[in-house]
């Protein structure tokens, strides 16, 4: 497979652009409205509609000897939990702590939707244990904006479209804060070693780049070319 350069996906992202018509009203009104449910994750959920059964869970747990008592850190936050030693931590967050951007598709590593950074690095959170998670910084969705600013990518997301039911988003969002990193540190993929790139020593984060780097997020809805659009461009805005 080979790598276009930078210049070739700008022109193909504009031509892409140009060939979206202007947002209507309805999908601005759309937009507006996920933003307003945090589907993109600008606020801190709010209610607590799981916590009664969490502690119900945890005292079951105590019950048969299985609990152990942790303290995660998440978004900054220490959080102290008693939990059965066989919870995810996508289940911990969710169920928990109430921090439901991370989404649960199909629980299996498959697909994506629960993505989270444990220090830094991408991890499916429903292949993660909990207690694992002890002692690392872990991000989510929730975390990325800085108050009513929106990370970047977040922002980059809302500009290019690059969601439809919001379902994947979270994931497909802190996946891309880590591409960013993991570009930034010259790590290398598979598409790297096609494309030769290696041997000059220099990683240019191309379409081909960021569609093989996003391939463990899955979206249903089918909104990829608008996802690798923004992370293109949360790329370029990043190495500008
Ligand atoms: S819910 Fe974790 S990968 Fe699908
Ligand atoms: S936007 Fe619906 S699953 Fe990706």
């Amino acid at each position: 497979m080979s790598i276009a350069p930078c210049t070739d996906l700008d022109e193909e992202l504009q031509s892409d652009d140009a060939a979206s018509p202007a947002p209507a009203n309805d999908d601005l009104s759309r937009r507006s409205f996920l933003k307003a449910a945090g589907v993109l994750g600008a606020g801190v959920a709010t209610g607590l509609p799981h916590l009664a059964d969490a502690e119900a869970r945890a005292a079951a747990a105590a019950n048969t000897g299985q609990s152990v008592s942790i303290t995660l850190k998440i978004n900054g936050a220490e959080q102290p939990l008693t939990l059965d030693t066989r919870t995810s931590l996508l289940d911990a967050l969710r169920e928990n702590l109430d921090l439901t951007g991370s989404k649960k598709g199909c629980d299996h590593g498959q697909c994506g939707a629960c993505t989270v950074l444990l220090d830094g690095r991408r991890v499916n959170s429903c292949l993660t244990l909990a207690v694992a998670a002890e002692g690392a910084e872990i991000t989510t969705i929730e975390g990325l904006a800085r108050g009513e600013s929106l990370h970047p990518v977040q922002q980059a997301f809302l500009e290019h479209d690059g969601f439809q039911c919001g379902y994947c988003t979270p994931g497909q969002i802190c996946s891309a804060v880590a591409l960013l990193e993991e570009a930034k540190r010259g790590d290398l993929s598979a598409v790297t070693f096609q494309g030769g790139d290696v041997a000059t020593g220099t990683l240019i984060l191309d379409g081909d780049e960021i569609r093989e780097r996003m391939s463990g997020n899955i979206c249903r809805c089918g909104a990829y070319p608008n996802i690798v659009s923004a992370v293109w461009a949360a790329y370029k805005g990043a190495s500008a």
